[in-house]
């Protein structure tokens, strides 16, 4: 809160706030995270102000996240033409982890889990070297029951794991390893947007990326990465990994079972070492999660609202919904 009430507390901030029709605030008495920017004139998403856009990007990079709230979106292109008004090109989602489709160039549609299962709260791509630095969703249809997108503070995240953990953890790195399958998981193909080997392996070379073809033509992947890293701007610790979803134990029992029975320990469609191969236990994952929900706040969407998060400072997830839902994404 202390960070907000040092935004907000210029002369700047102030006057932009009666000259734009918005309110500028905590959404949540609980937490900073995110502020609310709420068009009280229903103004167009593109008629943000320079002052109200200085006062977005400077909590971004404080609290790390920013819901613009009853602005007018009206298609999905605007969406986009906003997430790039913000000047970083906006990125495709290559050697990405779940399905979701493509709306057009730079839009995707969020996770295409079944409705009724959670996503784990995570930081974009933080099983690779090279992630999204920002990220944007757009709620275009809220669902009636459930569907929020749960945030949390990675820097806290990162304070609160418990430091014999966090030091194993960034000692030892994290090993993620993939056995891509047509029918257990994501097939490579859509994985790496190409039908082409060769384009894969041009890929997995520049990524550090150890890549094999079985006989059956299907690909396994080896990365070595990071469980945490440093904010470039502030230089803030941020807990940056998704151990706690590649890992075997993210799974039910019943179906951890199943897999290990039907392809053997090593063929696992996903799962995630220590940078030495060892097995990471599961206890330690269950306690890495119980930090996540301890530290995650949530809010219900409402249809138009566009939430601007630092991709390093706020993990996101999604909760289980019931009846429509439509949410879709940009990265940057
Ligand atoms: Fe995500």
């Amino acid at each position: 809160m202390s960070q907000l009430a040092d935004v907000c507390a210029t002369d700047v901030i102030r006057s932009a706030l009666e000259q734009d029709g918005c309110v500028i605030a905590p959404l949540l008495r609980s937490n900073a995270l995110p502020l609310l920017i709420n068009s009280h004139k229903r103004d167009s998403i593109h008629a943000l102000s320079d002052e109200i856009r200085a006062v977005a990007l400077d909590a971004l990079g404080t609290t790390g996240g920013v819901l613009f709230r009853n602005f007018k979106v009206p298609t999905p292109l605007d969406f986009k033409r906003f997430a790039a008004s913000f000047g970083m090109p906006l990125g495709t989602y290559e050697f990405g982890s779940t399905p979701r489709s493509k709306v057009f160039t730079g839009v995707y549609s969020s996770t295409e889990y079944p409705a009724h299962q959670s996503i784990p709260l995570h930081n974009e791509q933080s099983y690779t070297r090279q992630w999204p630095s920002r990220i944007w969703f757009h709620c275009m249809t809220a669902s009636q029951v459930g569907g929020e997108t749960p945030i949390a503070d990675s820097r806290q995240v990162y304070q609160e794991i418990d430091p014999a953990i966090r030091e194993e953890f960034i000692a030892k790195g994290l090993l993620y390893v993939r056995n891509y399958s047509s029918t257990l998981d994501i097939p490579w193909q859509h994985v790496f947007n190409t039908d082409d080997r060769i384009k894969v392996e041009q890929y997995c070379q520049a990524q550090g990326i150890e890549w094999s073809w079985n006989a059956d033509g299907e690909l396994s992947t080896k990365q070595l990465c990071q469980a945490a890293v440093q904010h470039p701007v502030s230089h803030e610790w941020v807990w940056f990994n998704q151990a706690h979803l590649f890992h075997i134990s993210a799974m039910s029992a019943d179906l951890r079972q199943a897999l290990i029975d039907a392809v053997g320990p090593t063929q696992l469609p996903r799962n995630v070492y220590f940078g030495d191969g060892t097995p990471i236990p599961n206890a330690t994952l269950d306690e890495i999660r119980a930090v996540y929900a301890r530290t995650s706040v949530t809010f219900a969407w409402q249809a138009g609202d566009v939430l601007m998060l630092d991709n390093l400072l706020v993990a996101h997830g999604r909760n289980p919904f019931s009846g429509d839902r439509k949410v879709i994404v940009s990265m940057a």
